[in-house]
């Protein structure tokens, strides 16, 4: 991003890297015991201890949500499960402290202590445009009428950084087909929210063009892959993380992968996105990982996984070729 800088990912410690079994069997847990009843205070709890505990806050921005009792989901499909070759799941203390949301602060590290006054329920998100059956849905309902499911999917940042994150949620060609998109969509326009007053980068960063834009060819946004997120390590999803629903399009630069939706749009004519917008030589719309195209500021070769600080070698797609080569031909 114009402004970003990479703040030295590899200096976490080693004893900041939860192994995946650790994760699991708590999910495990949690599952049997029901969430609903422990509540979120619990799941932080038992998983923190002396100087973890330290940096609990990070961990305890999940906006309380009458939805509780939803999470954790079942994972339905197994190519998305633990082993499927993403190399571990990320301590969700790391993915929860280092952030990028620009509506806060461009400094990964700050973004999950200023994201108190942010609102993020209720909430409503709005599907419209080229459709059928415009709507608008209250996301309290939408998560109670969607199956959701659990995903363990790899993020790739455009900076070469990479977590691994179980989000739960749903495909984003669910809530599409709910709309009925018209024969003339050709592409899908997602907008973020618009709120100074609660969002501090918003304020202070007058020369972004706010609200954040992406948007997803429709074939890409059908393919079983995207997916909308409203939950993350079996909880709905924390604010800095885009709570209440972001999308995780894991082939994709993560800028691809919008926070804290309202509107989705459906169109004809390809819609404009933030970063190709704020500097079209370095964020290309389609902006598919791709390891044999550099950056113009950096290698895209290689990336450093956030939890170990090891390099290793980017996919292309991001390891997701299985499922998406096929749209670009
Ligand atoms: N969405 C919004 N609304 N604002 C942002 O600044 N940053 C993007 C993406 N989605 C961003 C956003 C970038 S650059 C990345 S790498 C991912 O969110 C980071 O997601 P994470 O903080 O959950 O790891």
């Amino acid at each position: 991003m114009t402004n970003m800088r990479l703040r030295r990912p590899w200096d976490l410690p080693e004893s900041a890297v939860t192994p995946e079994r650790a994760y699991l069997d708590r999910r495990e847990f949690l599952g049997k015991a029901g969430a609903g009843v422990l509540g979120l205070a619990a799941i932080s709890a038992c998983d923190l201890s002396g100087q973890e505990a330290a940096q609990e806050g990070r961990l305890s921005k999940v906006p309380p949500t009458p939805t509780a009792e939803l999470y954790p989901a079942a994972r339905r499909d197994r190519r998305f499960g633990p082993g499927s070759g993403h190399g571990g799941i990320t301590e969700e203390k790391i993915v929860a402290g280092y952030n990028n949301f620009y509506e806060f602060s461009t400094d990964k590290e700050a973004v999950w202590r200023l994201v108190d006054r942010f609102q993020a329920r209720p909430w409503q998100i709005e599907v419209g445009g080229l459709v059928e059956r415009p709507f608008v849905i209250d996301l309290t309902e939408l998560e109670r009428t969607m199956p959701l499911e659990e995903r363990i999917y790899r993020l790739r940042c455009v900076e070469a950084w990479s977590v691994v994150v179980p989000w739960i949620g749903f495909p984003l060609a669910a809530l599409l087909k709910k709309a009925e998109p018209a024969s003339r969509a050709r592409y899908v326009r997602f907008v973020s929210f618009l709120r100074p007053e609660e969002a501090p980068g918003q304020k202070r960063q007058t020369w972004y063009p706010w609200p954040y834009y992406e948007a997803l060819r429709i074939d890409e946004a059908m393919n079983e892959l995207a997916f909308l997120a409203t939950g993350m390590y079996g909880h709905p999803l924390q604010k800095q993380n885009g709570a209440p629903i972001r999308l995780a399009v894991p082939w994709k630069y993560g800028y691809k992968s919008i926070k804290s939706i309202v509107r989705i749009e459906l169109s004809e004519s390809r819609p404009k996105t933030f970063w190709n917008d704020a500097a079209p030589d370095e964020y290309s719309f389609l902006s598919n990982v791709d390891p044999s195209v550099p950056h113009p500021r950096w290698s895209q070769a290689t990336e450093i996984v956030v939890a170990t600080g090891e390099r290793i070698p980017t996919l292309p797609f991001n390891g997701y070729s299985e499922w998406v080569a096929g749209l670009y031909g």
